[in-house]
């Protein structure tokens, strides 16, 4: 096994959950949905993986432009629900890659649940070897992955030769900012082994060379800041959290790294940051 295999079997490992289906059924269960009147947004407490949730992908969405029609290509997908977002709402085609297995299939089984499968399509993958021809989408996103991609010159290419000549692709990531490294765990890495940031300059730097244009750049720190400052005043309000939510994909150990990633972000040790590219 090579080391970037190993590398993202830890990853994977990292983000798999036994029985998550089942666990998000339950949980819809709990708040009384019905599941055959489930909508794609229903979902969102669960599937938008990501500082921000559903509202940091609809700020995103309005930021990249993708006309209706569009085929995209979602890069770690997890349980899909950006592409559910962009299919339901934008009216694009989306297929999304993820290199957990389960995640890919609770994608696929939501995705039929909330009736979008026939706009989309989930595949087990690498982003650092993408199953597609070259100049297959007219479009492409990443929401929190780049964190995990220790190779990114090769991440950015690959992503890049799978683009139309002027294809937009748009980055969410958590990136390097300039008071050190994160505290762990963190809900994308138990540790420093499996967390590869970058800072926002280095990162416009590795787009330029691997044949993309920067078209847009927002640091979405203080934003991330007052959704967690949200969330905590709607728990207390509320004497605990929904049975739906984020806790279902990170384990036992959510409230800790949780509180580790609020803490890193207020001594700005990360930085989610916003990057439109454009493939020139
Ligand atoms: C924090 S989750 C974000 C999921 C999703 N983008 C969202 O916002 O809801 C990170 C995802 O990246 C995936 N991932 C990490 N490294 C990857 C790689 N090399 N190739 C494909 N997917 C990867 C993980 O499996 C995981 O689903």
């Amino acid at each position: 096994m090579t080391a970037e295999q190993n590398l993202e079997r830890i990853v994977a490992a990292h983000y798999d959950r036994d029985d998550l289906f089942a666990a998000i059924e339950s949980a819809l269960a709990a708040m009384g949905k019905s599941m055959a009147a489930l909508k794609p947004g229903d979902l969102a407490a669960v599937d938008e993986f990501h500082i921000g949730g559903r509202p940091a992908t609809i700020h995103f969405a309005d930021r990249l432009g993708f006309a209706p029609g569009a085929h995209l290509l979602d890069i770690g997908c997890g349980i899909g629900g950006a592409s559910r977002y962009f299919t339901a709402e934008r009216g694009c085609h989306v297929t999304g890659i993820d290199l957990t297995e389960g995640y890919c299939d609770v994608a696929r089984r939501l995705a039929d649940l909330v009736g979008l499968s026939a706009r989309t399509d989930y595949r087990q993958a690498s982003a650092l070897d993408l199953p597609f021809d070259a100049a297959a989408f007219d479009g492409a996103y990443m929401l929190h992955v780049g964190m995990n991609i220790a190779d990114k010159d090769r991440l950015y290419r690959e992503v890049r030769r799978v683009l139309k000549p002027g294809a937009v692709f748009g980055i969410y990531d958590v990136l390097q900012g300039p008071g050190g490294a994160p505290y762990f765990p963190v809900p994308w890495a138990a540790g420093a082994e499996t967390s590869f940031l970058i800072t926002a300059e280095a990162l416009q730097d590795l787009l330029r060379r691997s044949g993309f244009e920067i078209a847009g750049i927002e640091d979405r720190s203080a934003f991330g800041m007052a959704t967690f400052e949200t969330m905590r005043q709607r728990i207390a309000g509320k004497g605990g959290p929904s049975p739906l939510g984020l806790h279902l994909l990170m384990g036992k150990d959510a409230p800790v790294k949780i509180a580790n990633m609020i803490r890193s972000l207020q001594e700005r040790r990360i930085a989610p940051t916003e990057v439109i590219a454009r493939a020139v």
